[in-house]
């Protein structure tokens, strides 16, 4: 399958967000992870569709816009007039089927994302809903730079093989959370294909080389 690299601008300059996602296109990446956090789902709170309309002009690359946040519906149509290609919305804050008729109306590509506590059960029925992309956490979402948590594997193998049954074989698994350059190997075998790294390209000495070598 094809991977792609979907570097998270979490772990980037915030004071600089233009110049980092054009040096991740130039780094040969191929999506922007956005994670986008409201202080009541997830503790922290990042950014939203201000500072991705913001980044939307400095890069083609698609932008991949990750909602841990509560009553997702009433942000989708910001998100996709910011500029969104891809809305990523968690099976616990919502109606998966009525969260991906919305982003549906705005033609923007509709995924769902699961905790890592949360059973790989739930996420099923967004294979059969038609969803774009599916989104495994392997680490509690919130914060860059944690360590991958090993059941995600699992996961993943599991995900993939309801994916087959489904007549869905090419679907993309993404996969976000403690990826590094030790790790990628198992998680791509597994079944993954969309690979979000934040720490383990940002704090890198060469993005480029790290993407590279992040493609398993
Ligand atoms: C966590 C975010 C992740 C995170 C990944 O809530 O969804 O995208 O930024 O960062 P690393 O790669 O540092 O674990
Ligand atoms: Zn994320």
């Amino acid at each position: 399958m094809n991977i792609k690299i979907a570097p998270s601008i979490l772990a980037g300059d915030f004071s600089r967000l233009g110049e980092e996602v054009k040096l991740l296109e130039e780094s040969g990446a191929d999506l922007i992870h956005c994670d986008v956090m409201d202080g009541s789902f997830v503790p922290p709170i990042t950014f939203g569709a201000q500072t991705v309309g913001a980044i939307r002009p400095h890069t083609s690359l698609p932008l991949d816009c990750h909602l841990m946040v509560l009553h997702p519906e009433t942000h989708i149509e910001d998100f996709a007039k910011a500029g969104a290609d891809n809305i990523t919305v968690h099976v616990e804050t919502c109606d998966i089927p009525a969260l991906f008729r919305k982003i549906a109306e705005y033609h923007v590509k509709k995924s769902a994302v699961i905790d890592p506590e949360t059973a790989v059960e739930r996420i099923f029925p967004a294979v059969e809903e038609g969803a774009d992309m599916l989104l495994l956490m392997s680490v509690h979402p919130g914060w860059g730079g944690q360590k991958f948590i090993p059941e995600t594997l699992k996961k993943i193998e599991l995900l993939r093989d309801f994916c087959i049954r489904c007549g869905r074989t090419e679907l993309d698994i993404e996969v976000d959370g403690g990826v590094t350059e030790e790790n990628v190997r198992d998680i791509i075998s597994a079944g993954a294909n969309v690979i979000v790294a934040g720490s383990a390209v940002f704090r890198s000495q060469n993005m480029a080389e790290t993407i590279r070598r992040l493609r398993g």
